[in-house]
């Protein structure tokens, strides 16, 4: 089904369509940069958090400047938006603050601190997923596999007890809806609050070889951090790690799926696996839309926005960008490597990427090694699994069908 949403400008052209809005990106990115208006739905945001100045960055130039300039274009006012729910994170701070903070824990994300866990964490719970369903013939991979391996991965490497697993993973998704129902997410909130409070207070007794662990001893200027500081980085890492991987690896799937070579040729040699993952991540990313605030009046591409504007940064319209990317509206694995920004540039590049991108291909190599002849079920109407969704995109439901290996 197709919803047409009007944008605060209220123009009829000017409407982005739900289950495809890249029509409308590319429409706005060849006739300028930068636009006054919104690539936003609204539909289900209270008035009070609709911006009233709104500009959006399309090009794949303007939405790596906008990125790559943290003074003028400040992720400060996310404190009042995303912040309600999460509490004072690093996404809105700035400056050494951010990179104090910032620092304490990218050890525990780069790659290599990752690698041990591939096989310790990421593909034993991989496989579990496949367990609970290979006999039958048929899943949904959505709700069996790519909804579920990104939760259970964060909480193992927060360190929390498994039997708390079913209460986290309610919480956690509750609180990433906050766009669906905002009073559920406050509720969520509050209830991870406590929870996580309790965690933190059991390391500070016994100290634990795991995220919360480090957070719990970890200092800056001789200082420890506070559990204010503690629990808001971790309920960030719900929306950012769980919400954004559950999301791109399902789009990944349906983007193989729906082209059968592409498929053929992944399972054929897993080497590809790496460049399948970018060229998904770009095609389609999770997260299309992200925003700035401007500090000053300033210029981007030769368009001009007043200091205290809104800046939408289309991240979904920059990694489409034909002056970047030939036949760039094509899903092609084999095309030439050029990075994507659906990661974002500067100083909030994600700081989890390289988590997202070892969970996926970990995932996608264990349904590639245990499932064979995997067919999407469709009845060819418009009801068919399908990509909808701005500014978080991925399909609803993956039902397919499969013989086991
Ligand atoms: C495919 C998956 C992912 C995508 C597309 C993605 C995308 C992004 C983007 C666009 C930002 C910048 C947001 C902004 O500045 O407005 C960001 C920041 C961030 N991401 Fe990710 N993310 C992914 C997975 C993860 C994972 C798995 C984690 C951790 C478990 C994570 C943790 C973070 C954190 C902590 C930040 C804030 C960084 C900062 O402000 O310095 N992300 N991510």
């Amino acid at each position: 089904m197709t919803t047409h949403v009007h944008t605060a400008a209220g123009a009829g052209e000017q409407s982005v369509d739900l289950l495809d809005p890249y029509p409308f990106f590319a429409h706005k990115r060849r006739q300028a940069a930068v636009f006054k208006g919104t690539v936003m739905d609204y539909s289900k945001t209270p008035e009070d958090f609709r911006p009233k100045n709104e500009f959006s960055a399309m090009s794949f130039d303007a939405v790596n400047k906008v990125f790559r300039d943290g003074r003028v274009f400040s992720s400060k006012p996310y404190d009042k938006t995303i912040g309600l729910f999460m509490g004072p994170t690093i996404l809105a701070m700035e400056g050494k603050k951010h990179r104090d903070h910032r620092n304490l824990v990218s050890a525990a994300f780069k790659s290599k601190a990752l690698a041990r866990w591939e096989n310790t964490i990421i593909r034993p719970i991989c496989n579990a997923l496949i367990d609970e369903f290979i006999q039958t013939g048929e899943a949904d991979l959505i709700r069996n596999f790519t909804l579920e391996f990104p939760t259970r991965v964060i909480a193992q490497l927060l360190g929390l007890p498994a039997e708390d697993l079913p209460t986290f993973r309610t919480r956690a998704v509750q609180l990433i809806s906050y766009h669906v129902n905002y009073e559920r997410a406050f509720e969520a909130s509050t209830a991870l609050k406590d929870y996580f409070v309790e965690q933190i207070e059991l390391r500070k007794s016994k100290p634990t070889e795991d995220i919360i662990g480090d957070l719990v001893t970890a200092e800056i200027d001789g200082e420890k951090l506070s559990d204010e500081a503690i629990y808001s980085f971790l309920r960030l890492l719900l929306p950012a790690g769980l919400e954004t991987t559950y999301r791109s690896s399902g789009n990944l799937l349906y983007l193989l799926l729906t082209h059968p070579d592409q498929f053929a040729a992944v399972q054929a040699d897993r080497e590809l696996l790496p460049q399948a993952i970018e060229e998904g991540l770009r095609f389609e990313t999770p997260l299309t839309t992200v925003q700035r605030f401007t500090t000053e009046d300033t210029e981007v591409e030769g368009v001009e926005i007043p200091a205290r504007s809104v800046v939408g940064v289309c991240i979904g319209s920059a990694n489409r960008d034909e002056r970047r990317w030939e036949r760039s509206e094509e899903f092609d694995i084999f095309r030439k490597h050029m990075p994507h920004i659906s990661f974002a540039a500067g100083e909030h590049t994600c700081l989890g990427l390289h988590l997202a991108r070892l969970e996926t291909r970990v995932a996608l190599e264990c349904l590639l090694n245990r499932l064979t002849n995997v067919r999407l079920v469709t009845d060819g109407d418009a009801q068919d699994p399908h990509i909808h969704g701005q500014p978080f995109r991925s399909p609803n439901a993956l039902p397919v069908t499969f013989d086991a290996k």
